[in-house]
């Protein structure tokens, strides 16, 4: 077994994205219309690659686990990356806003979608992170829980989107 299966089954914080939630968020922003598009959280199995796949998206998936060992802290998004979106580890979730929004402000990507735990909105770090980049920001909110694959209702996390610069969301506030 390779250690990104090993970690897979030991991990709490891998949680993997069902196909359904993938499917949506790709037809709320019109996945089709991004040429360069960046799953820095995301290996062989994930919906959001194997979608893209079927979609034939130009995209990079890179992964921890992945043979060159990508930490998303140390990773170059791709050429010209016009999108960013992932379910990253919400353990991490502090740090990874911090480095999404500062390859949003040096260009290196142009919007993201970051699938995160509905508090992510609280805190005061956050929130001013948040305010700071109003302007463009969307929150999409599940009306219902997320049942993860592999996981037990226990893992039971009211989640949302938080969006940037996305063209095709109109509104601040979406419940989906
Ligand atoms: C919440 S899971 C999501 C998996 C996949 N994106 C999906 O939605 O099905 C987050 C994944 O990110 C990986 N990860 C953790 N820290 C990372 C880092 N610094 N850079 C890249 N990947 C990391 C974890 O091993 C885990 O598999």
């Amino acid at each position: 077994m390779n250690k990104y299966e090993e970690e897979k089954l030991k991990d709490k914080n891998h949680v993997a994205t069902p196909r359904w939630v993938v499917e949506n968020i790709y037809d709320l922003i019109d996945i089709q219309s991004f040429k360069s598009i960046w799953f820095p959280f995301n290996h062989y199995d994930s919906n959001f690659k194997l979608k893209a796949d079927e979609l034939k998206l130009q995209y990079k998936a890179t992964h921890i686990f992945d043979d060159c060992g990508n930490d998303f802290f140390k990773t170059e998004p791709p050429k010209d990356c016009d999108l960013l979106i992932s379910n990253p580890p919400f353990d991490q979730q502090n740090e990874i806003i911090k480095r999404t929004f500062e390859l949003v402000e040096t260009n290196q990507i142009k919007a993201f979608c970051l699938l995160l735990p509905l508090s992510t909105l609280e805190t005061e770090k956050r929130a001013d992170i948040y305010e700071k980049h109003m302007d463009k920001l969307n929150i999409l909110i599940f009306k219902k829980r997320i049942k993860f694959i592999g996981k037990s209702n226990s893992f039971n996390t009211a989640c949302c989107w938080v969006c940037y610069n996305i063209e095709n969301l109109k509104e601040k506030i979406y419940w989906i």
